[in-house]
């Protein structure tokens, strides 16, 4: 069976041929550490990562093990299990907010239970967001998430057919890293707003000094509950997640990718007192919000992001991560200054990209200015030099080797050599 036959076996029975996520003309056979080998046999260096969760890398032999040992004993039993029940205490010990905790096997699951008990805790409807921020595919996180017609603020445009237009009506939509306007936003619908959520650093984007600090000033004077989306940056930008890099502690926090090492898994966390509204003998009939998943806390997952937690432990592992990404930060940047490419390197050592623009970004409309064109014809190159990412993203893992770091810098070269001649 070649990589061909699989790609035409895909297009007859899954819609526009894949699996909704990445391009479709690759099918990955397998995982090693910091690399990964199509069907066809060709190596890449892979930061696309499985879009995150991988970030000690492919076949860890610690998680590895940590999962063989379970296999034998289950892999779910939608009971309480001592595996879970010790993955809970050990994210509710690293995430600032995390009083208690309730699994799901999504990120975006995750984000629709964080709404709902915002709105269950205050007793409002509306969420308000930023413009080009990713929580997943709920009807509320749906929302100008990527608009391509501009709309006048705190307006939302659903990115996506079949959600119901009285949706809209109750997401407010901001612009990133503007304190001031969210500020006047939170001031004017403070009776109505049951929640604000944020990815602290905004897919790229990081938050410039004072705003995430604005925002939890504000929703703090007015009772509403924050919610940080930390998906990605949870046990990615340091252990702590987001919170503890930027030193903003939210209400609530969304995590799912690192802490189910790479099986389907995900969480809530959050304060004690809006949490309860998960406990009917606390929250009472009218306060109670049913959350039930048949796979929540299943132990094969929680081994597994246990093994991965306790590799991220050990002393030097951010620092390396984090070496490794500002490594290929600076060959983006010095490569794109040499050939005269107007090039802006966003993000964080473990989580970045280049934007082709020649100016500073810090918000959705900036990048949606950039140019798309060519970061697409930069991803095609580094393909063809055997490194593999998503359309906008580097992320990097702990497993990333000097050997990595050279190919990639290798190829970063030759792609800003070869854009240099295009017309
Ligand atoms: C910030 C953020 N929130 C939520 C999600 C949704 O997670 P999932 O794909 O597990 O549903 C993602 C996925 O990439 C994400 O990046």
């Amino acid at each position: 069976m070649t990589e061909t036959d699989l790609i035409e076996r895909a297009r007859r029975v899954l819609p526009a041929g894949g699996f909704g996520n990445f391009a479709t003309d690759i099918v990955i056979a397998r995982g090693k550490g910091g690399r990964i080998w199509d069907e066809s046999g060709n190596e890449y260096v892979d930061f696309l990562l499985g879009s995150g969760p991988m970030l000690v890398g492919h076949g860890h032999p610690d998680v590895l093990a940590a999962v063989e040992r379970q296999l034998p004993n289950g892999v779910t039993f939608f009971a309480n299990n001592a595996q879970g029940i010790e993955l809970a205490e050990t994210i509710c010990d690293a995430v600032a907010c995390a009083d208690k905790l309730r699994f799901v096997s999504t990120g975006s699951e995750a984000v629709m239970y964080a709404i709902r008990l915002a709105r269950a805790h205050t007793g409002r409807d509306k969420i308000l967001k930023f413009e080009g921020g990713y929580h997943g595919m709920s009807e509320s996180a749906l929302m100008s998430l990527a608009p391509a017609m501009l709309v006048n603020f705190p307006l939302a445009v659903p990115d996506s057919a079949g959600i119901p237009a009285s949706v809209r009506d109750n997401v407010l939509v901001a612009p990133f890293n503007d304190a001031e306007v969210a500020r006047q936003l939170i001031d004017a619908h403070a009776d109505e707003l049951a929640g604000v959520i944020v990815e602290p650093l905004q897919r790229l984007l990081p938050p410039q000094p004072g705003f995430l600090e604005c925002l939890r000033e504000e929703t703090e004077r007015h009772g509403i509950p924050l919610i940080f989306d930390e998906v990605v940056t949870g046990f990615r930008l340091a252990y702590g997640g987001a919170q503890e890099f930027y030193g903003v502690t939210p209400d609530l926090c969304t995590l799912g990718k690192v802490i189910g090492g790479g099986f389907p898994l995900a969480a809530i966390v959050g304060k004690d007192e809006i949490m309860a509204h998960f406990d009917k003998a606390r929250a009472g009939a009218d306060g109670f919000t049913l959350q039930i998943g048949t796979l929540s806390g299943n132990p094969l997952a929680s081994v597994a992001g246990m093994a991965t937690m306790e590799i991220l432990r050990r002393p030097g592992s951010y620092d390396r991560i984090q070496a490794t990404g500002r490594a290929i930060m600076l060959a983006l940047e010095e490569n794109f200054a040499r050939v005269g490419i107007p090039a802006q390197v966003v993000g964080h050592p473990a989580n970045f990209d280049v934007v082709f623009i020649d100016r500073p970004v810090r918000t959705y409309r900036d990048i949606l200015a950039s140019d798309a064109a060519r970061l697409k014809r930069f991803n095609a190159i580094l393909r063809q030099h055997g490194v593999l990412k998503s359309k906008g993203k580097f992320y990097i893992s702990l497993a990333h080797d000097d050997a990595d770091v050279a190919q990639t810098v290798k190829a970063i070269r030759s792609a800003a050599d070869e854009m240099k001649s295009d017309p």
